[in-house]
């Protein structure tokens, strides 16, 4: 068992002395967990999924949860279950994960951008509204909760909704964070379905995973089938009833696909790890709002580097930490600044390269300068670690390398 304290001792080292900027955690009783299933239960199809789906369904107060192979397969299956298809898009931001829109071409649609607000780094309501306005083939509006976020989200719902819009929230980083009004995320207040990933970096870890959440029956039963090959396994009447029965007995054997799915299906082995770890959330997320805290205060005072996320840290997931930088304020650049933190062990990384950037987007005649808030934010963009097993002594390295880092005669000399 996890102490309430900030307790390492079972901590399963991944790496010696390096600092990378997100990482997962693992103890003995999620190990036991694992075993646990391995020795008894079984691989696939077992009954840890229906559990787990309950758990985060009660702990999030969503009416269904669906245990999924990734967010990325969650997206999928949410536009699809929203109806999707050639000619319809769907809105994003281009500061997510390229996910949020690649799901949309998997359907046969497109991905739409707006740009963000730059002190939410979520998308920018009013921007939402001239979008929507231009494309009128946006059938959803996918925001993505960065990084673990919900600042914005209820004003960018709401301006969806005034549209009649569908909202699939991109929830990936966002598990344990809470909207303003109090309540969980992904607990569909603001949306008709929010999904997460079980990826070790996230909130928890399954190694790969993801959830959909929802309060509709029509899109949780459209979830359950398309996962599973579009076999129909529900209370659904079946169509080929010379084939389903036996006079008035159903026959055991028999299984029906009336529509095209796909196998997105997770295993007990993962879920059972991601069901250890649910329990150790809040802890989690209290280390990581601790972090926060501590990177605010040694960073109010230096000069070329603030938080990039204005508000909102204690309501957050903290799923990563990114700082803006005025790197042309300090003379570098950032691949040199990244360089001389590498150098002393400390790994950092850009999140994202803005989605419309990417070569498949810009041939669909994306272009950088159409978001200036958005490449503003990419251009001063590091993120810095943080994580459950940052310790006092790796934080205080952190800071003490970034003070010389952002010196003139810093780290390189
Ligand atoms: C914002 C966002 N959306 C979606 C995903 C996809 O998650 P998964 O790896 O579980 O498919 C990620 C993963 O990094 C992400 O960061």
């Amino acid at each position: 068992m996890m102490h309430d304290d900030h307790d390492t001792k079972n901590y399963i080292k991944t790496a010696t002395s390096i600092i990378p900027y997100g990482k997962h955690y693992v103890d003995e009783d999620d190990i036991a967990a694992v075993a646990n299933t391995l020795r008894y239960g079984n691989l696939t199809q077992g009954p840890k999924i229906p559990e787990f789906e309950e758990q985060v369904a009660a702990y999030v107060g969503a009416k269904y949860a669906v245990v999924v192979s990734s967010a990325t397969a969650g997206l999928h299956l949410s536009y699809i279950a929203l109806g999707v298809q050639a000619g319809d898009a769907v809105l994003t931001s281009p500061i997510t994960f390229v996910s949020t829109a690649n799901a949309a071409h998997y359907c046969g649609g497109r991905a739409v951008f707006a740009d963000i607000d730059r002190s939410t780094l979520n998308l920018d309501p009013g921007e939402v509204t001239k979008t929507l306005a231009d494309h009128p083939d946006i059938k959803i509006e996918a925001p993505d909760l960065f990084p673990g976020s919900t600042a914005g989200i209820a004003e960018i719902s709401a301006v969806a909704r005034s549209a009649e819009k569908y909202v699939v929230e991109d929830a990936a980083h966002a598990l344990g964070a809470t909207y303003p009004s109090g309540a969980k995320v992904p607990s569909c207040g603001h949306s008709d379905s929010t999904g997460f990933s079980l990826h070790p970096v996230k909130s928890i870890a399954a190694g790969e995973g993801g959830i959909i959440t929802t309060n509709d029956d029509a899109i949780y039963k459209s979830l359950l089938r398309l996962r599973s090959h579009g076999i129909n396994k529900l209370d659904d009447e079946y169509i080929n009833t010379h084939l389903a029965f036996t006079g008035d007995e159903t026959n055991p054997w028999y299984y029906e696909m009336a529509s095209i799915g796909y196998h997105y299906r997770n295993t007990d082995i993962q879920i059972s790890l991601a069901q250890s770890q649910l329990k150790k959330l809040e802890q989690f997320l209290e280390h990581r709002r601790n972090i926060i805290r501590r990177y605010e205060a040694e960073l109010a005072p230096l000069e070329h580097i603030a938080a990039a996320q204005a508000t909102n840290h204690q309501q957050s997931a903290n799923h990563l930490y990114p700082v803006a930088i005025d790197f042309e304020g300090l003379g570098t650049t950032r691949l040199t600044f990244m360089n001389n933190l590498k150098k002393a062990g400390i790994l950092t990384q850009v999140h994202y390269i803005p989605v419309h950037l990417h070569p498949f987007y810009a041939a669909q005649g994306w272009q950088a300068d159409m978001f200036p808030q958005s490449m503003g934010y990419y251009n001063t963009a590091l993120s810095l670690p943080l994580y459950y097993g940052l310790t006092d002594d790796d934080f205080d390295f952190v800071i003490s390398c970034l003070k010389r880092t952002l010196k003139p005669s810093g780290l390189s000399n």
